[in-house]
């Protein structure tokens, strides 16, 4: 017997899916490279000169991130447009979520746009003019000279910490609509797995951004840094 899949669920599918592969696991990339910083500024350049000798690199950025990213923006900015929150008359954790999955999402889009423009194409006039890709051997100096500017670390900061919000909460989001995790017992425990998964990437996250101007990083400042 034929099945039929409505498009609605195809898209949506497609919305999900996208959310964990490739963009979850873009982040894990993402936030290694970054880590780098924290044994200093060569050998963080020397990540980012590796990652743009990849071959072919402009096509595996456009097919495994910039494509599955606009796609999945601009559908979840769809699904944030026709939401109907409810947190408000039923204040249960999973109503809440519902809601910050949402707003995370468009401070995200924000955040995203700035960040790729910033950084990767150099492209914010007046902040910073020089792409990091296109220039390894100042790669580390381009971040450290702009988080040097408190407004702009703190931006980071809270474009980080809506990161792994909206990704701790994805997987279990993801976990449960896709039949990973059945029964109340399992949707719980997994929800104290993704949440120790997020405090986890958190602090992954911001360690490496502070190592960009302070040696080291948060482990650095408190004698811990190799
Ligand atoms: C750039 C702007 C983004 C917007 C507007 C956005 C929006 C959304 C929305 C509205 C949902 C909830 C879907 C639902 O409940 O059915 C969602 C889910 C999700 N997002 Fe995003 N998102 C963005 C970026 C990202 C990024 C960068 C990642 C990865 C780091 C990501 C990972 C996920 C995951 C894993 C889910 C859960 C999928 C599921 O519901 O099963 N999103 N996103």
């Amino acid at each position: 017997m034929a099945v039929r899949l409505s498009s609605t669920f195809v898209f949506r599918k497609l919305h999900q899916l996208t959310g964990i592969l490739p963009l979850g696991v873009f982040l894990l990339e993402h936030f290694y490279t970054n880590s780098k910083a924290m044994t200093g500024a060569a050998d963080f350049n020397n990540a980012v000169r590796d990652l743009q000798s990849i071959p072919y690199v402009i096509f595996v950025e456009i097919g495994g991130i910039f494509l599955p990213l606009i796609y999945h923006a601009v559908y979840g900015l769809f699904i944030t447009w026709e939401m109907r929150p409810n947190n408000v008359a039923y204040p249960y954790p999973r109503n809440w979520f519902y809601t910050i999955q949402r707003v995370t999402g468009i401070i995200l889009f924000f955040f995203i746009t700035f960040h790729v423009l910033n950084f990767r194409f150099g492209l914010i006039p007046g902040l910073n003019e020089l792409s990091v890709a296109d220039h390894p051997n100042q790669a580390f100096d381009i971040v450290s000279r702009e988080f040097a500017n408190w407004a702009i670390f703190a931006v980071y900061v809270v474009g980080i910490t809506a990161t792994v919000w909206h990704l701790a909460n994805g997987l279990w989001l993801f976990a449960v609509d896709w039949g990973i995790v059945i029964g109340e017992r399992a949707q719980r425990m997994a929800g104290y797995a993704c949440i120790a998964v997020g405090l986890l990437l958190l602090a992954v996250g911001l360690n490496a951004q502070v190592a960009f101007i302070r040696p080291g990083g948060l482990l650095g400042l408190i004698g811990l840094a190799s």
